[in-house]
């Protein structure tokens, strides 16, 4: 017999899913498929093809013709239609054939398939569903006020493909709270999230971590950052909002940072973030511009760092949790609700969950190690005698 604490602790892992979540998705800025031509847009195991026409509607169509299988990202947006390049089949936003010039009649059958779609607060989102039913009513993505205010900065936007790992890995961030101290060099003072329905919300406050220079607060004259304040909520699958608010000597700053995804296949899928920034008065654009890109800029290293981590960890079914992290399981419960079939959603997957970590050991801990790291730094810089 071998005494539980001998036992080795056996990594377990289904194979990723095949299926792709039910749900909003961004595809990115909606200015940037706006441009009269083709784009090919890999997501959900397919080639889509995006186009917007005369009428300025954004389409979202299965990228292959259904006459003999040509690649629409590669033809002509012409009218509000998309034209394949094979044989000039005229493909409209709702999925029907709308002409085909060379022929009398259009094929009754001349159907594909054609995505849901959303084009609100500047970006283009579609939506998946394995069912293919139309997105309910009350399944959307709010607004954004700082999107179409004048005095916001418009969106600073990032978008990395992330090769080699499945997006539940992204979505893992939510509930760990330690990652943030590690990975993204913030120090965390109070955690807490709430699960409802089809909204996973993370609450957190912290500071930067005083051992790590962040861009935003360097500068001759930069005010000395207080901390900040963050809601980030997923609504569905893939789209997070988070109403983040940086804490400064002489006054705040409001922003909202964008954080969403959507897969290609399930071993790969495209990170995007975007920022805006509340001008402060007094504040030009160029400085709110410069603003929200320092942040993004910050943001990226941060993302850079889980994106290395995700590369080469393994999936785990199973982790190992001890008593500071988050509720993973309850948080991978709660994503579950968007891989089933509707009628096989659970009340456990959408039932009210809230769990708040205590904060006060790892705050102990971390504390201890930016002060090491201070010391260790500035016995090295008086070493070579440099000033400190
Ligand atoms: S394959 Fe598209 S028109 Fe023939
Ligand atoms: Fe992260």
């Amino acid at each position: 017999m071998t005494a539980v604490e001998d036992e080795v602790r056996r990594i377990e892992a289904d194979a990723a899913p095949t299926r792709f979540a039910r749900g909003w998705h961004c595809l990115g800025l909606a200015k940037d498929f706006q441009d009269g031509k083709p784009h090919q847009v890999l997501a959900f195991g397919q080639k889509l093809v995006v186009f917007s026409g005369e009428d300025g509607e954004v389409n979202v169509l299965d990228g292959y013709c259904r006459h003999m299988g040509g690649d629409l990202s590669q033809g002509t947006v012409k009218g509000n239609n998309i034209a394949c390049p094979f044989h000039d089949w005229r493909w409209g936003g709702d999925g029907r054939c709308k002409e085909i010039p060379y022929a009398r009649r259009v094929p009754m059958r001349a159907r594909t398939a054609s995505w849901p779609t959303l084009v609100q607060d500047g970006m283009l989102f579609v939506w998946n569903d394995p069912q293919g039913n139309q997105p309910p009513e009350d399944v959307t993505i709010p607004r954004i006020a700082g999107a179409t205010d004048e005095n916001w900065t418009d969106w600073t936007w990032y978008t990395t493909v992330i090769e080699g790992a499945n997006c539940r890995e992204i979505v893992d961030n939510v509930v760990d709270m330690a990652h943030f101290f590690y990975i993204h060099y913030s120090f965390p003072t109070y955690f807490k999230n709430i699960f409802e329905g089809t909204t996973a919300t993370q609450f957190m406050e912290g500071t930067g971590r005083e051992d790590v220079a962040r861009p935003q607060n360097t500068g001759s004259n930069a005010p000395k950052s207080l901390g900040n304040s963050s809601v980030a909520a997923y609504h569905g699958p893939s789209f997070m909002i988070d109403d983040l608010t940086y804490h400064y000597e002489d006054g705040d700053i409001q922003s909202v940072l964008i954080n969403c995804h959507y897969p290609i296949d399930s071993n790969s899928f495209v990170l995007q973030y975007g920022v805006i920034v509340e001008k402060k008065p007094g504040m030009d654009d160029a400085e709110a511009n410069e603003l929200a890109r320092k942040m993004g800029d910050f943001i990226r290293l941060g993302f850079e760092q889980d994106v290395t981590i995700w590369k080469n960890k393994a999936r785990i079914d199973n982790p190992l949790l001890c008593e500071e992290d988050g509720p993973v399981y309850q948080l991978r419960r709660w994503y579950e609700q968007f891989y089933v079939d509707v009628d096989d959603v659970t009340d456990e997957m959408t039932d009210r969950f809230e769990f708040e970590i205590d904060t006060d050991r790892p705050n102990e801990a971390w504390k201890r190690e930016v002060a090491e790291n201070i010391a260790a730094r500035e016995a090295a810089s008086s070493d070579q005698g440099q000033p400190v």
